[in-house]
């Protein structure tokens, strides 16, 4: 099929997991929310079957047919290859080989826990996409978890499902999404920690943790479904306090889980010492964000003064999930 236009472009969200990370893996439920910051992804359309990557995120280069079966028949490190990945399976779905410029931006730091694998996936899938007219929300979603096998071999879908769908989402792995119907107003710190972690390795230590002693982690398995299905009921209450007191608790399950850092830790402690409601980790851990829930009207530079030595961004939910600029998606 040939393409309806010459050019497109998509944007994701970032995303955070409020409760229920690692466990996520393992069937047990999660909330996440999508963000006010984006990756955004230009495709143009090229006159030869070149890839050409442009980035500030992932590895840059031009990639003939070739160099993309090649990336694409084994694992490779580069981070070009879940972009060659996620831009080829939008133009299988078209029985299309043309060759493209994909320009990538991204609002918000990579690899600390805040989905930008899944949004660059999502977004590059719903731009290629909407070159021909456009893609369901469901496509590109389920699309992206090839681009995601590649990031890390065992995702739960979560991230891919909040940058897809947007909003605040109760995820199940063999459920899928349940939105959470409430306008959640308060907004989060969200405090890189600075320390640069693969989620692939995590998830495989906790995977070796459940084979060493299945008991002492379905016993944590346990409690962080109690705690995601509290922090649901919380959450339809608009309860702020008791959902910030269960960030904290979630945060010291994932301790002992052994996802943590003492940076992290340390970031938590003095986000509650500040007033913090709650404070947790975000993501795979081992490094990356924390994300903190703070009083409405809570002096924002107070915390921020706090955490000086690490960089801080205030957010919010968003409830766009994926953006195109087509009509079709
Ligand atoms: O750190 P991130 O943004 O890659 O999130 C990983 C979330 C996990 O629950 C640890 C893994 C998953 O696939 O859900």
């Amino acid at each position: 099929m040939k393409p309806r236009s010459m050019h497109a472009s998509a944007s994701a969200p970032a995303k955070v997991i409020l409760f229920g990370e690692h466990f996520v893996v393992y069937n047990k439920p999660a909330i996440l929310a999508s963000i006010d910051k984006r990756v955004n992804v230009d495709v143009k359309v090229r006159d030869d079957q070149k890839f050409v990557i442009k980035s500030k995120i992932v590895k840059n280069g031009t990639f003939d047919v070739d160099a993309r079966n090649k990336l694409l028949d084994k694992p490779s490190k580069s981070t070009a290859q879940p972009i060659i990945q996620a831009a080829s399976d939008a133009l299988k779905e078209f029985n299309s080989d043309i060759g493209l410029d994909l320009y990538i931006r991204s609002e918000f730091p990579v690899g600390v826990g805040l989905g930008s694998s899944a949004a660059c996936a999502v977004a590059t899938i719903a731009a290629v996409g909407s070159l021909f007219g456009g893609l369901t929300k469901k496509k590109v979603c389920a699309l992206s978890m090839n681009a995601e096998r590649i990031v890390h071999s065992n995702p739960s879908g979560a991230d891919s499902a909040v940058c897809t769908y947007g909003g605040l989402l109760l995820y199940r792995r063999e459920e899928g999404i349940k939105p959470i119907h409430k306008q959640f107003v308060s907004e989060f710190i969200v405090v890189d920690s600075g320390i640069k972690r693969s989620t692939g390795k995590l998830v495989s230590s906790v995977g070796q943790k459940m084979k060493n002693d299945a008991g002492a982690f379905t016993s944590l398995a346990n409690m962080s479904e109690n705690i995601t299905m509290q922090a649901l009921t919380s959450i339809k209450a608009e309860d702020y306090a008791e959902i910030g007191s269960l960030m904290t608790l979630n945060h010291s399950i994932l301790r002992q889980l052994g996802v943590s850092k003492r940076t992290l830790d340390k970031i938590v402690q003095v986000a509650l010492d500040n007033g913090a409601l709650g404070a947790k980790m975000t993501g795979a851990g081992g490094g990356g964000c924390v994300i903190i829930l703070s009083k409405n009207g809570t002096d924002g530079n107070t915390m921020k003064k706090a955490l000086g030595e690490y960089k801080t961004f205030l957010t919010r939910i968003e409830y766009a999930g994926v953006i195109v600029n087509s009509p079709n998606l």
